[in-house]
């Protein structure tokens, strides 16, 4: 693997500067120590993977997404070791910037633009930016970033709280650049102990995805090259909707922009919710049941020829209402190569408009030992 001397310049003095404060991994959520775990059972902060991917399974009500960038003078390895040192004292309760505030099940995940992750080595995957798609209008401002700090919790103060303590400890080694907040309904049971929750046009989003560990292992961790194992790859889209339009349409025509029925989430083909379509299914007349420009047979894998992405999608309202898409996935190709082909006729996307748009290196899990951000910048 290429180490060249871009990273270099990133290594600063300042490795030492990081071991105070990991004890506190040592302590559950509540602050106190192992033996006594919280009663709502948070999801760890540490581990192969970051928390805020696939865990908790049906994730948190209430987001906040900040994207930064990262100062040319400021070392990467010790800021992300430094972050991963805040996360763990928030997650643990011990964090005076808390203001008081019970953790429960906080999570919090750093991820990494394509500018920083070549700093490292151009090679590894989250090293490519998103190419432009159509119908989108993204400021400058609003496009891509070298740094994501996504914070989930049923607390919506607590999403507020944990970002400024991390931003409070990064100081002027980031700038932010754009931030989102975002909501997610209670689930909708999908069969199969799963759920998944409505979004703003009233459809269950977010059903078909890497849910068992076999398929996440496929499609959504990233399992090589070193430095990246135990990653994976976030894109993050604030894409407005036109409610009204689609309000405007018979529930008969909303079903089929979706191939899927509001009301249950079942697909047009029939099935329990929790099923994937069959797209081969068609009427006596030889209609397809699932539509040609479904959104359900645009987006779908088979159809697509990609792995599965895992959609972890929040609905928003400033500055206008609609959906921050969120998936994840161990090659940008599942992503692209799905826009691309829903971009050629999918009923959906002439009721989005794209606003935000960007792509992070989830970086792999840490703990003490192995602080966030060490197997890209080592010495951190
Ligand atoms: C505002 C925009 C969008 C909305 C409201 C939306 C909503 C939905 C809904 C309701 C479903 C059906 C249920 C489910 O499987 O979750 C779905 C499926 C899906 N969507 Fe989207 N989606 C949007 C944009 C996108 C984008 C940009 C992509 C990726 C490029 C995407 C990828 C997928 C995939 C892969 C599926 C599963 C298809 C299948 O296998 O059945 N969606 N989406």
């Amino acid at each position: 693997m290429n180490r060249g001397p871009s990273r270099r310049t990133f290594l600063g003095a300042a490795g030492a500067a990081v071991t105070a404060g990991l004890a506190v991994g040592c302590e559950s959520r509540s602050g106190k120590p192992h033996g006594a775990p919280a009663p709502d059972a948070p999801p760890p902060a540490t581990g192969g993977h970051q928390a805020g991917v696939a865990e908790p399974r049906d994730a948190q009500p209430n987001l906040l997404a900040v994207v930064a960038d990262i100062d040319d003078t400021a070392a990467v390895g010790p800021l992300l070791a430094e972050l991963g040192q805040t996360i763990l004292a928030l997650t643990a309760g011990v964090d005076p910037r808390l203001l008081g505030l019970a953790p429960g099940d906080l999570t919090v995940t750093i991820g990494i633009g394509p500018r920083i992750v070549r700093l490292s080595d151009p090679s590894l995957p989250g090293a490519a930016d998103l190419p432009p798609f159509s119908r989108e209008e993204v400021a400058d401002r609003e496009r891509g970033g070298d740094l994501l700090v996504q914070v989930c919790a049923s607390d919506p103060l607590l999403p507020s709280v944990a970002a400024a303590a991390l931003l409070d400890r990064a100081g002027d080694r980031v700038r932010e650049r754009w931030r989102q907040s975002g909501r997610r309904a209670s689930g909708v049971a999908l069969g199969e102990g799963r759920t998944a929750p409505r979004n703003l046009l009233g459809f269950v989003d977010g059903i078909v995805g890497p849910h068992t560990p076999a398929e996440q292992e496929r499609d959504l961790w990233l399992s090589a090259p070193p430095p990246v194992a135990g990653g994976t790859i976030v894109v993050l889209r604030r894409m407005e909707l036109d409610l009204r339009r689609f309000a405007g349409l018979s529930i008969q025509d909303q079903n089929a922009v979706f191939g899927r029925h509001r009301d249950t989430g079942v697909p047009l083909s029939g099935g329990s919710a929790a099923a994937g379509p069959n797209l081969g299914a068609k009427t006596p007349d030889g209609r397809y049941l699932v539509p040609a420009d479904a959104h359900a047979r645009r987006a779908h894998s088979s159809v697509v020829g990609v792995g599965l992405m895992l959609r972890r999608s929040y609905s928003v309202d400033e500055p206008a209402p609609g959906l921050l898409f969120i998936s994840f996935q161990n090659d940008l190709r599942t992503f692209t190569a799905t826009l691309t082909h829903m971009e050629h006729s999918d009923a959906l996307l002439p009721f989005t408009r794209t606003t935000a748009s960007a792509t992070f290196l989830v970086l792999p899990g840490f703990d003490r030992r192995r602080q966030l951000g060490s197997t890209l910048f080592p010495g951190g």
